[in-house]
């Protein structure tokens, strides 16, 4: 049962232009859309219903050492059973849309031929949705790949590639004619990455070439897929989300800081934008990269697939960074932080150092950065979304959207599991605010998606942070909607935002 919160839910008037916060504040322009994600293993639960097998999540969860307190999704929020009244709470709290992901290994287990009953999930919730008029947003592939597909090499071979085709089209074969937004990929970087080079993320490999040949063949089965679906449906609107960093140099005069932060933007940013919105990887990057392999899983073609037009560029910000060349000194109760992970994510990152700079920080030690958001969205559009028709997009326009955007923190739910999250609803007015100084400068962005409805898996982390504006007890599964919920909601009838 969704908990009746003291404040209720009764958002009853929430339209009136006397609520606070209208008629004054900030109005978001026409058509803006504002929702909330979730991914599947995050949330789903029912590892083990209708047929699904495990995906890498499932094998590193249950790797004892690799997940804080050895949680895993074996039953996350139960969404699984429990979607029906998660659709109802999206639609009461006035969603427009909900990003969520399908997972592979429900939909082909063991990555192989299809499986209706996996399907049949996907295609209740997506009816529940449109029955409630929250606009489904489809992403195919958020983390989960089958592990029998990693046991064939997972996304280091070519053929993970051409698997993710497959399943693309079986999810379209069924969903097709309800969902019209798809974007293949979520965060290719953590992907590859945090999966394959800094271990600290299924499939736990720690290599700097594999997490490369994993990046080209995610970007590889992005493009493959868009085209497979294009060709089914010229109409739908196809894309990815990719997570970028805003890095600034600690010291802007110094030049080995100023190639610290070339490289970290390089190696997250530009090496999956480029090749996307340019069709060409980085010649910095590949030279930083040289002697690691990449070059040999490039074929003839493989960047012309990859920059296949799309029309969606999802943008996923947390936070920037301050980068240096030297080695920050950590210090935790006058020693060094015994916590902090060893090894970069980075193929080639060789001294690029995060800096703390002072700003508060959420629970995740993330700044909080919300001007970062507006910097970022302003250089994208002039670096690749601007040209786009006339490039790559072959007379295609790519529209943005922040594909998510949020906060953890160590929320405290009083005796009924309300949660008055102070800090939350700050930053998440913080950053719909970034969002409408870019759209002021003039760069289009076409909507938001807060991270995330519900508290859920997160990852390495398990479930001791919480980004969700609805509160989950994981006892009992009630969910509460918190004082970010409720602030949100209003936001999105009166559609502006409190100044
Ligand atoms: C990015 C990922 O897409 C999502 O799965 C994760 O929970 C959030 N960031 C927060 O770390």
């Amino acid at each position: 049962a969704v908990a009746a919160a003291p404040t209720g839910l009764d958002l009853t008037g929430l339209t009136s232009a006397t609520d606070a916060g209208a008629p004054g504040g900030r109005a978001f322009p026409p058509g803006f859309v504002l929702g909330a994600a979730t991914a599947a293993y995050q949330i789903e639960g029912a590892a083990r219903v209708d047929g699904r097998t495990p995906s890498i999540w499932d094998t590193f969860s249950h790797t004892p050492g690799a997940v804080v307190d050895g949680d895993t999704g074996d039953v996350a929020c139960d969404h699984h059973a429990r979607f029906e009244q998660d659709v109802e709470l999206m639609a009461r709290l006035g969603l427009q849309s909900y990003r969520f992901s399908t997972s592979w290994g429900r939909v082909c287990p063991d990555g192989g031929p299809v499986n209706a009953r996996g399907l049949d999930f996907y295609d209740r919730l997506v009816d529940s949705l449109v029955e409630h008029d929250v606009a489904p947003w489809l992403t195919l592939y958020h983390w989960d790949l089958p592990q029998a597909l990693e046991d064939r090499g997972g996304w280091t071979s070519r053929e993970t590639a051409e698997r993710f085709v497959e399943y693309a089209l079986a999810v379209h074969d069924r969903l097709g004619d309800r969902v019209s937004t798809w974007t293949t990929l979520n965060e290719p970087w953590c992907s590859a990455f945090l999966g394959y080079t800094a271990g600290v993320h299924a499939p736990g490999r720690t290599s700097p070439a594999d997490g490369l040949a994993a990046a080209h063949h995610l970007l590889l089965g992005h493009g493959l897929a868009v085209r497979a679906l294009r060709e089914r449906d010229p109409s739908l609107s196809l894309g990815l989300t990719l997570n970028f960093t805003v890095a600034d140099p600690v010291d802007p005069t110094d030049p080995r800081d100023l190639d610290a932060v070339r490289r970290v933007d390089g190696q997250m940013n530009r090496i999956f934008a480029e090749p996307v919105l340019l069709g060409r990887y980085p010649a910095d990057v590949l030279d930083d990269v040289r002697g690691l392999g990449l070059e040999r899983h490039i074929l003839d073609g493989d960047l012309e697939v990859i920059s296949t037009p799309i029309d969606v560029l999802g943008v996923n910000y947390y936070n920037g960074e301050a980068v240096g060349h030297t080695e920050p000194e950590v210090l935790v109760d006058g020693q060094a932080d015994p916590g902090r992970p060893t090894r970069s994510p980075f193929p080639a990152a060789e001294a690029a150092y995060r800096h703390p700079r002072g700003l508060p920080v959420t629970a995740m030690d993330w700044e909080i950065q919300p001007d970062g958001l507006t910097r970022l969205l302003t250089r994208l559009h002039t670096d690749y979304v601007a040209d786009y028709a006339r490039g790559c997009g072959r007379g295609r326009a790519v529209r943005m959207s922040v594909t998510e955007n949020g906060a953890a923190f160590d929320d405290e739910a009083d005796a009924t599991g309300f949660v008055d999250d102070t800090r939350r609803v700050a930053y998440l007015r913080a950053h719909l605010g970034a969002v409408l100084d870019a759209v002021d400068a003039g760069v289009p962005v076409h909507g938001f998606f807060y991270w995330s409805l519900l508290d859920n898996f997160e990852w390495a982390w398990g479930y001791a942070k919480r980004f969700g504006i609805v509160r989950v007890d994981y006892e009992t599964q009630v969910r509460t909607p918190k004082a970010s919920a409720l602030d949100y909601a209003r936001i999105i009838a009166t559609r502006r935002l409190p100044a």
